[in-house]
């Protein structure tokens, strides 16, 4: 496995902004790149990440919430259910958080890492990262959605938990 860098806004006309392409497929090149994305993820604390966040604008997200890992090649959402606010960050906006609104239950299908489709349900936390990740395939970053931002003081408290 490698670490791979991950882009933040800086490089605001980047990978970032772009719609990711479904892959055709899944074979050891993807499964390569599920393990750097995982690797780099879990080095940098992050609960999640979509590859377009390391300049691969495919379709590929690797999430855990504490539960363990969840590969997911092309997902799409298919089915959402209720509503949940709560706190939100992400690896590519770093020492930024906000608030957003998302479904509190979300259904998805997605290829696993062996190319098999598997169907996905997913509550609180793992609804928001669902829903966090999948956004990042079609340019759409926590930012567009936030009702508001931490102010620096709420984020220093945060830190202090
Ligand atoms: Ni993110």
């Amino acid at each position: 496995m490698a670490l791979l860098h991950i882009l933040t806004l800086d490089a605001y006309e980047s990978a970032l902004r772009r719609p990711s392409r479904p892959l055709d497929g899944v074979n050891q090149r993807t499964r390569t790149l599920l393990d750097d994305m995982y690797e780099t993820m879990r080095e940098a604390n992050g609960v999640g990440l979509a590859a377009p966040q390391v300049g691969v604008l495919r379709r590929a997200v690797v999430i855990d919430v504490g539960d363990g890992r969840i590969d997911l090649v092309n997902p799409v959402i298919t089915a959402t259910e209720g509503e949940q606010e709560d706190r939100e960050g992400c690896l590519s906006l770093p020492d930024e958080c906000g608030i957003v609104k998302r479904p509190m239950k979300v259904t998805v299908q997605a290829l696993d890492r062996n190319g098999e489709p598997f169907t996905l349900t997913g509550e609180g936390l793992l609804a928001r990262a669902l829903c966090h990740e999948i956004d990042h395939l079609d340019g759409v970053l926590y930012v567009d959605k936030a009702s508001r931002m931490l102010t620096p003081e709420e984020l220093e408290e945060l830190e202090s938990e």
